[in-house]
């Protein structure tokens, strides 16, 4: 069995925070493909250009220099010359990084990169078609979910920490609304893949998750131990 992990599920539910713990625990890399998704976002709306101008955004594409390398262990998103990492998490461009999310060519272009990284050694993957898609064969795979004022909580008191004004009613819809694209897209919904054990962390401290993900690596893959 191979030691790749697949991290999947809605917004908010900590995939993030999760997966980057499982992964110093157990010796791996994490990758983070939803700030993949963010930084074509944030290309795309620098230049002017909205999610339904297709024509723009494949043409567009093409100029999309995008790295992802690692400083002190941290993923870091490198978009032409510049690092982006902080940028991509404006909640405008959580918003645009669904929408672009749902365009086929989008997709395509990001799963060669995310084949290519988890290639090159073993990896903790999060997003939202990691185990139903980009990694299918990856030996552990988790959907991790909470409830949706839970996740909402989460994320006001992450924005709140860094000093942004929010409103609690507004990241809700937000994530609804991410949610809802997220799932219906026509191609690679975020779905539980047939496959994967669901951790459902409304109730759970951070602790308990990444327990409890390890044990399931471990019961899966004895060389995780
Ligand atoms: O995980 P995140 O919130 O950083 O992801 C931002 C958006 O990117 C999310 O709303 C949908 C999209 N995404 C995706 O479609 N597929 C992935 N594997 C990861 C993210």
């Amino acid at each position: 069995m191979n030691k790749e992990i697949a991290i999947d599920g809605p917004a908010g539910a900590g995939k993030s925070t999760i997966a980057k713990k499982v992964a110093e625990k157990l010796g791996l890399v994490y990758v983070d493909t939803g700030a993949m998704f963010r930084a074509i976002a944030l290309f795309m709306t620098e230049r002017g250009i909205v999610a339904g101008e297709l024509d723009r955004i494949k043409s567009k594409l093409e100029d999309v220099k995008l790295d992802i390398v690692y400083e002190n262990g941290e993923q870091q998103v490198i978009l032409g010359d510049e690092n982006v990492s902080g940028k991509i998490r404006k909640p405008e461009i959580s918003k645009a990084a669904s929408e672009f999310a749902v365009i086929p060519e989008v997709r395509t272009r990001l799963l060669n990169l995310q084949r290519e990284l988890a290639g090159k050694r073993p990896v903790v993957m999060d997003g939202r078609d990691i185990g139903s898609k980009v990694l299918p064969k990856a030996g552990v795979k988790i959907f991790l979910t909470a409830d949706v004022r839970v996740r909402a909580e989460r994320r006001y008191k992450e924005l709140t920490e860094k000093g942004e004004i929010v409103n609690i009613e507004d990241i809700m819809s937000d994530i609804k609304s991410r949610d809802e694209q997220d799932m219906n897209r026509a191609v690679s919904p975020l779905v539980q893949a047939e496959d994967a054990v669901l951790v459902d962390t409304s109730a759970l401290s951070i602790e308990e998750v990444v327990e409890a993900i390890i044990k399931i690596a471990r019961d899966k893959n004895p060389e995780f131990n």
